[in-house]
């Protein structure tokens, strides 16, 4: 097997859409028929969900005439955000089929595939021109990925001058090698984790230059903290994306990531940074 069909291996069973209409159909929402809401804690599959779109949407100046790239799409929840928040045009691309799928049908059920579409593809080789794109994004993906630069170089390519990109990642933190499985892959082979001042480095040396580089382990420790609590009361986990992705796999790996994260194994990074001259 080689490192991309690992990868996607690791993400797709080939039963992820039964899995989303059940879970939609127990919360009682139309499966044909969503809304971005109620799509929301299935659809963002990243560390805090929804909330870390939001949040890294905050520090985007994105207007409706725009086209955005979303590196590693998923099932295309962050994009669809995007276009309904600012208007903008959304190309996602993956690597695992089975997301981008799921992302192409749910895109159609909410009314967006005007402005929304995705393919699949490696982040390292898209196939986009150059100078495409006004901004991109990436969330929870270089974790996957071996060779930041080669990733950041490929991302700048496709940025025009100025470009921004936003980057919202789990770094590697000084606590020692997590265990696996974790919710990004089966074993440590297909698993690539940078401290944030090799993303830094990685990201500068790429011809980037970093405008916000932040660890937002505080709150990961806020939402753990509200999700425990609403669990308790009886409510769903607000972010039940890693249950829906990897089903039956999911509880060890959700529990390894618990512990990664309080031990300081990982600690997540949200970055900001301007393609620069170079
Ligand atoms: C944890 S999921 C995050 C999905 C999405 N960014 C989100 O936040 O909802 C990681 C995604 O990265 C994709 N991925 C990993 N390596 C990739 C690569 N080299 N090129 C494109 N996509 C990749 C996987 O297929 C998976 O969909």
């Amino acid at each position: 097997m080689n490192a991309a069909s690992d990868i996607s291996g690791h993400y797709a069973d080939g039963g992820l859409l039964a899995r989303l209409e059940v879970s939609l159909a127990e919360d009682g929402v139309d499966p044909e028929n969503p809304t971005l809401e109620e799509l929301a804690p299935y659809d963002h599959f990243h560390g805090r969900g929804l909330e870390a779109t939001e949040d890294m949407a905050n520090r985007l100046q994105v207007s409706a005439k725009d086209r955005i790239l979303d590196i590693g799409s998923g099932l295309g929840g962050p994009a669809r955000y995007m276009a309904r928040r600012f208007g903008c045009r959304v190309a996602g691309i993956d690597l695992t089929a089975e997301f981008c799928e799921a992302a192409r049908l749910l895109t159609g059920r909410v009314g967006l595939e005007d402005r929304v579409s995705f393919q699949q593809g490696d982040a390292l080789t898209m196939p986009f021109k150059d100078a495409a794109f006004d901004g991109a994004y990436s969330m929870n993906v270089s974790m996957n990925i071996a060779d930041k630069r080669a990733f950041y170089r490929e991302v700048r390519r496709v940025l025009k001058p100025g470009g921004w990109l936003a980057l919202s990642e789990v770094a590697r933190g000084p606590g020692g090698e997590p265990d696996y499985p974790l919710p990004w892959a089966r074993t440590a082979a297909s698993s690539f984790l940078a401290t944030p001042e090799a993303t830094r480095t990685d990201l500068e040396a790429s011809g980037f230059r970093i405008e916000r580089l932040r660890d937002t382990s505080s709150e990961a420790r806020d939402f753990a903290v509200r999700s425990r609590a609403i669990v308790e009361a009886g409510g769903k986990p607000p972010h039940r994306a890693v249950m829906l992705a990897l089903g039956e796999r999911a509880r060890e790996a959700v529990a390894n990531n618990g512990r990664a994260s309080r031990d300081r194994c990982t600690v997540p990074i949200e970055i900001v940074c301007q393609k620069v001259r170079i």
